[in-house]
């Protein structure tokens, strides 16, 4: 997705804005630009594809002395990915970045065609810069251009505009989409779309509120709130720990991700467990009063750690609860009843489409909890509650710890709710909390189980489709495991409930049809492997993965002997995702930044 970086000093701009450029690039893109304005002067610099291009084109620019510039990584929506199409854009003398939409570029388009201004490429964001520079030349000033410009576009937005008219300032307005700025003793100022390209940089940062806008130069930083009143900037020490960003020896981000989620487990759980109850801080009890039902709502892996959910919440705490796909709840009229707890969860709190289903719950005075991993990012601060993951950064685009943690926090909060309604005995949530401290060590990966994977894996290349099978819980870790396949293999692989293979998808079965049966000791054993069998008989290729042997399968990987399904559950959780980043390595395909997908979706 789209990232913006922004500076003002006396340094490099140019590296400064390029090395921004690459700590946003785990977000996913397709071409990159950056603007530079000194002495009264822009350079500007595009390329497609990813930032070596970029760094290519610029080798031999150089800038010394005071500059303020702009930097984009975009991520197409209107128009192809080509370097007329990355930002930023040119107006006669401004240059302007975007992340967002503008959704009435259509009819300012128009407008401007009308009163004879060309246009270059076929974005919505290059209405913006024409737009200011059309109310420039009416204007007192180039603030009061950029704040009239601001009232004239609707949509989401975060933006940055510099002008030749103001060569010292930057003008940013954010509306929907997430945008900070940094500072440090230096006097410097740094824009960014999240805080990872200011880690080393600022000292301090400011996350803007929705509606914000203003100029920033290097003496003051201007801010007015959405109701047009100055505000005072709110700066909070920025960590500065960039050891956990980068890739520590393994040769993907993804990998080593999958590597630390024991790691990651142990900070989830840390402080939240006693030895009879599971302790949640930032949880006001009263939170449950009243409710009846849980309502949970995202996307991509974030849904399937929701659908997970469902099973542990009706199982344990005895509380109705609905699942749902953020994109699909935004338009379809929900009911939204006041006895409904509404639970957003996302690893990056910026999903377009989540985010708006948190905003609908609120207007229908629900109350609401985010499960997230990003603090301070726009769903934590507009949501009632708020349980955060504490997976640290996570730069491989297909998600792993991320979804490791978020399942943890259900299991938790599935027992934490237990007790507030005296759903399991006192005796059975001290069982699971010395469960839940297992968690890591059955997250753990061996050097046997990955070398395993890495050999099985050259028999998973080819074929017509992959299903994975699993039945009750293991069936969205089915979900889970197909889509960590398709995202980074580009095979295609479907989940599915195993009790329902024979409702329609065993007509695909073949030598050709490879089935990833999930088989856990502890959940429906039995039902499951009769599942398995009826395919085996029809000559799928099955590749089973069970503590328990299991002669009709192929290809068995066998996981440790557990007490319980849930730890079965994370085991085979693990398996999944290094069967999917081996079949991806041996492909040659790019694991940490597949082709098409984008870490953040913040467009719907
Ligand atoms: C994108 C990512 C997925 C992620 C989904 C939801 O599609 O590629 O990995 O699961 O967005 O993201 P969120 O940050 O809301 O969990």
């Amino acid at each position: 997705m789209c990232g913006i970086v922004g500076y003002i000093g006396k340094r490099n701009s140019k590296e400064i804005l390029l090395d921004g450029l690459k700590e946003l690039e785990y977000r996913g893109y397709d071409s990159a630009g950056i603007a530079v304005l000194q002495n009264g002067e822009f350079s500007n610099f595009k390329a497609v594809g990813k930032l070596i291009n970029l760094e290519e084109k610029t080798k031999d620019f150089i800038t010394k002395g005071f500059a303020i510039g702009i930097g984009h990584t975009r991520w197409a929506t209107h128009g192809k990915p080509t370097e007329l199409n990355a930002h930023p854009h040119l107006g006669e003398s401004s240059y302007v970045v975007h992340n967002g939409i503008i959704e009435n570029y259509a009819v300012l388009k128009k407008e401007l065609l009308a009163d004879g201004v060309k246009f270059l490429s076929q974005t919505d964001t290059e209405v913006i810069v024409h737009q200011f520079e059309k109310n420039l030349k009416s204007s007192k000033s180039a603030f009061d251009a950029f704040s009239k410009t601001l009232k004239e576009i609707d949509g989401a937005y975060a933006i940055l505009l510099a002008t030749k008219s103001q060569p010292d300032t930057i003008f940013f307005a954010k509306h929907g989409s997430p945008m900070l700025v940094g500072i440090n003793d230096e006097g410097e100022k740094f824009f960014a779309s999240s805080d990872t390209p200011l880690i080393g940089q600022a000292k301090e940062v400011n996350y803007f509120e929705d509606g914000d806008f203003g100029y920033v130069n290097p003496s003051e930083i201007v801010i007015f709130d959405k109701g047009s009143n100055k505000r005072k900037a709110n700066f909070k020490k920025l960590s500065q720990n960039r050891l956990s960003a980068q890739k520590d020896g393994f040769r993907f981000f993804m990998e080593k991700e999958i590597y630390e989620q024991s790691d990651v487990i142990a900070d989830t759980l840390m402080g939240r467990l006693s030895d009879s109850e599971v302790i949640f801080d930032e949880l006001d009890k009263s939170l449950f009063d009243g409710i009846n039902e849980i309502k949970l709502c995202a996307c991509g892996t974030s849904y399937h750690s929701a659908l997970s959910a469902s099973y542990l919440f009706e199982r344990y705490s005895k509380i109705r609860t609905s699942v749902e796909i953020a994109s699909e709840f935004r338009y379809r009229d929900p009911i939204m009843s006041k006895d409904t707890l509404f639970v957003v969860i996302s690893q990056s709190g910026e999903t377009a489409d989540t985010l708006e289903t948190l905003k609908m719950a609120k207007e229908a005075n629900l109350k609401t909890l985010v499960i997230c991993n990003v603090d301070n990012s726009s769903m934590v601060r507009l949501a009632d509650s708020c349980i955060l993951t504490r997976a640290g950064i996570e730069k491989g685009v297909a998600s792993t710890k991320a979804f490791a943690t978020q399942v943890t926090i259900f299991w938790m909060l599935s027992l934490y709710v237990a007790k507030l309604r005296n759903s399991m005995k006192k005796e059975e949530i001290t069982k699971h909390i010395l469960l839940l401290r297992e968690i890591p060590s059955s997250v753990k990966v061996s050097d046997e189980m990955h070398e395993k994977l890495t050999r099985l894996s050259k028999r998973y290349l080819h074929g017509h489709g992959f299903f994975f099978i699993g039945r009750d819980i293991f069936y969205p870790l089915a979900l889970e495991g197909a889509l960590k396949l398709k995202e980074i293999s580009y095979l295609h692989a479907e989940g599915y409930p195993s009790g329902e293979m024979k409702h329609g998808p065993i007509a695909l079965a073949d030598p050709e049809l490879f089935t990833i049966a999930l088989l856990p000791e502890h959940m429906l054993y039995e039902k499951s492997r009769s599942n398995v069998e009826e395919l085996s008989a029809r000559d799928s290729t099955i590749c089973a993965i069970s503590s328990l042997e299991f002669d009709k399968a192929d290809d068995f990987i066998e996981i440790k002997k557990s007490s319980h399904y849930m730890l079965e559950f994370f085991e085979m959780m693990v398996v999944l995702q290094l069967l999917a980043l081996e079949i991806s390595v041996r492909l040659g395909n790019d694991v940490d930044m597949p082709r098409n997908l984008a870490k953040s979706v913040t467009v719907e």
